[in-house]
């Protein structure tokens, strides 16, 4: 395939691994970054970086000429624009396919939440435009649960009625994303990522603690602790992650995954192998000091 393919949110959980698994495809590569030695850093010398911020529009246009297709990965309030944007300017740039990362939770009975309102009118945008295209609606990434270790503590939020989630492990998501690339059969889908097994939350972190972090303290807390904690300090990532736990809590993981697993081989990363091998870095890390 002539040209490249843009990742949007190269740099973040989902973006990295599916960059990597493009590059190992051989793909030909370009990143759009607000800080590009980060992603020379991640990436080396193989992908083509160009620095930006994908909410202005001059910096997309740039980055868009010469790709026949974009794979946006981005904080789901940007959605929405960025979307637009891209459709707008496919049409300047010759842009062929948009692959676009929703979310298992955006359906129409979750729209009255922030996430799912963002991700349905980005996804509606994309069906709308015309270009081949593949939606990814993941669940929970692996990679997320280092973020709830902060302050010398182990977060476990969630009650324990939390609803268990398919955690899925990013190198699982990008080998999926990039396998779309080599098969037409998935234009046109909607394609839920599930991982191989279902763990509620405060297990998950708790098993993820223990093993990576085994001197730290585990604080239990419940989803309404976190939101009055958020709402006291002022803190706006614990809010959103508050907001997040009450959503899959309220509706549960929607989606099935087997669509996906039939076309691109599902996931095969357990927690437990994740676990394991981020226990491995943590340890090599120490190490090093
Ligand atoms: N993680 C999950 O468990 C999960 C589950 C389901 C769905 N999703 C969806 O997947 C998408 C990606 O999530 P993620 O967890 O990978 O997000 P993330 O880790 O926060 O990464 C966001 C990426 O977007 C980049 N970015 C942010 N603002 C930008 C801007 N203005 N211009 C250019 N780049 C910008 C960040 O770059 P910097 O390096 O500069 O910050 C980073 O590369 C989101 O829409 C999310 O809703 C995520």
């Amino acid at each position: 395939m002539e040209g490249k393919i843009l990742i949007l949110g190269a740099t973040g959980t989902f973006g990295r691994p599916v960059t990597r698994s493009l590059l190992e495809k051989g793909f030909a590569v370009r990143v759009l970054a607000r800080l590009p030695q980060k992603a020379r850093r991640l990436f080396g010398a193989t992908v083509d970086v160009v620095p930006g911020d994908a909410g202005n529009e001059a910096d997309l246009r740039r980055a868009m000429r010469g790709c026949w297709a974009v794979h946006i990965s981005l904080p789901y309030r940007l959605d929405p624009v960025v979307m637009e944007r891209v459709v707008g300017l496919g049409r300047e740039t010759g842009l062929r396919r948009i692959t676009y990362v929703s979310a298992t939770n955006a359906h129409e009975t979750t729209r009255r939440f922030e996430m799912s309102a963002a991700k349905l009118r980005a996804e509606a945008r994309l069906r709308s435009s015309g270009f081949a295209c593949t939606i990814f609606c993941p669940t929970w990434a692996m990679e997320t649960l280092p973020r709830f270790v902060r302050g010398g503590w182990g977060l476990a939020i969630g009650s324990l009625k939390s609803t268990p989630i398919h955690f899925v492990a990013g190198e699982d998501f990008g080998r999926m994303v990039a396998a779309s690339y080599e098969d037409d059969r998935a234009l046109g889908k909607r394609l839920f990522i599930h991982g191989p097994e279902a763990v509620p939350l405060p297990e998950a972190l708790i098993r993820f603690v223990r093993a990576c972090y085994p001197d730290l303290h585990i604080l239990r807390l419940l989803p309404w602790q976190v939101r009055l904690i958020a709402a006291l300090t002022g803190r706006q990532e614990l809010a959103e992650v508050a907001r997040l736990i009450a959503y899959f809590d309220e509706v549960g993981e929607l989606g099935d995954p087997s669509e996906a697993n039939a076309l691109l081989g599902g996931p095969t990363v357990t927690l437990q192998q994740w676990i394991e091998g981020r226990k491995a870095r943590v340890l090599d890390t120490r190490h090093e000091r």
